[in-house]
């Protein structure tokens, strides 16, 4: 990915969701003040071209049949965008309601999710750690909804530094803590061998029983995907079947607790959870 730059695909994936909204029944099936926030993240970004007007036309009906068309080429690239911020809010919750006192979201972008819920539970500490450049924009987004007091943005670039170091640096990480995870279109990202590195420095700032909910994209023979990708700046670089994570994850002081994920709506990119043994 460019260094600078805010991060293009996390700024899609956010607008993604504001047309998603318009689309047939998506709106009341979205957690509640995702789409709202979202724009506003959008807007105050300062990315260029993000602007009023762009999220007009975004929810225009004639972007829904773009949208549709994009679906066809890249599945699970834009409706899946809806059902995974769905699966990763119910994994988040579910792990807050079993004693989670920690959420962590790697490769952040402008997901919503602790800004959201942060001010729900003041009990829990809402972390996020993404690029720097992203980070910063997110980050003037947060500062005009108010930022909440127990959420904490690190801006970081995990392929050059460890996760552990990002965390301690900061110092309101306690790795004794029962904490929930969650790297949402990142590991697609990162090389394989990124990915087990920054499973098992995940595995080093956790407690046992901790979770980590995750997508990974599986492989595709489509060529125009990964060209496209490599034309943002942000090529895809690791892919794995639901059924190999296993024996992916194997060694990382993570291990599968989801079953495998065969469900075509969620097109390239599929959904799983393990947990820190
Ligand atoms: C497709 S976006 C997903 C954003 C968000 N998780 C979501 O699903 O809405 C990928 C995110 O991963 C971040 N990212 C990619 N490589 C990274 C790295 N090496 N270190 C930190 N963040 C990274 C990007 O900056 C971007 O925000």
């Amino acid at each position: 990915m460019k260094q600078g730059r805010i991060s293009q695909t996390a700024l899609k994936v956010a607008l993604g969701i504001i047309t998603l909204s318009v689309k047939d029944g998506w709106a009341k099936r979205l957690p509640p003040r995702l789409v709202e926030t979202s724009e506003r993240l959008l807007l105050a970004s300062g990315a260029p071209g993000y602007g009023p007007r762009l999220m007009r036309a975004s929810k225009k009906q004639w972007m829904v049949h773009v949208y549709e068309i994009q679906d066809r080429l890249m599945p699970g690239q834009w409706e899946g965008f809806g059902h995974r911020k769905i699966f990763m809010q119910q994994q988040v919750e579910s792990a807050i309601a079993e004693g989670a006192r920690q959420v962590l979201v790697l490769g952040a972008g402008f997901d919503t999710l602790c800004l959201r819920l942060a001010p729900q539970h003041s009990d829990v500490r809402f972390f996020e750690v993404d690029h720097p450049a992203t980070s910063a924009a997110k980050a003037r987004g947060v500062a005009a909804e108010g930022q909440p007091e127990n959420m904490i943005q690190i801006a970081a670039d995990l392929g050059k530094r460890a996760l552990s170091k990002a965390l301690s640096e900061d110092g309101r990480w306690h790795g004794s803590r029962p904490s929930v995870l969650v790297a949402e279109g990142l590991f697609l990202y990162l090389k394989d061998e990124e990915v087990r590195s920054l499973l098992t420095e995940a595995a080093a700032c956790t407690r046992p029983g901790s979770r980590i909910a995750f997508t990974h994209k599986i492989p595709d023979e489509r060529k125009v995907v990964p060209m496209i990708m490599r034309l943002v700046g942000e090529p895809f670089q690791s892919a794995v079947r639901s059924e190999d994570l296993p024996g992916y994850i194997e060694g990382t002081g993570w291990a599968m607790i989801s079953d495998v994920d065969a469900d075509p709506a969620h097109g390239i990119e599929r959904y799983a959870v393990a947990e820190r043994r």
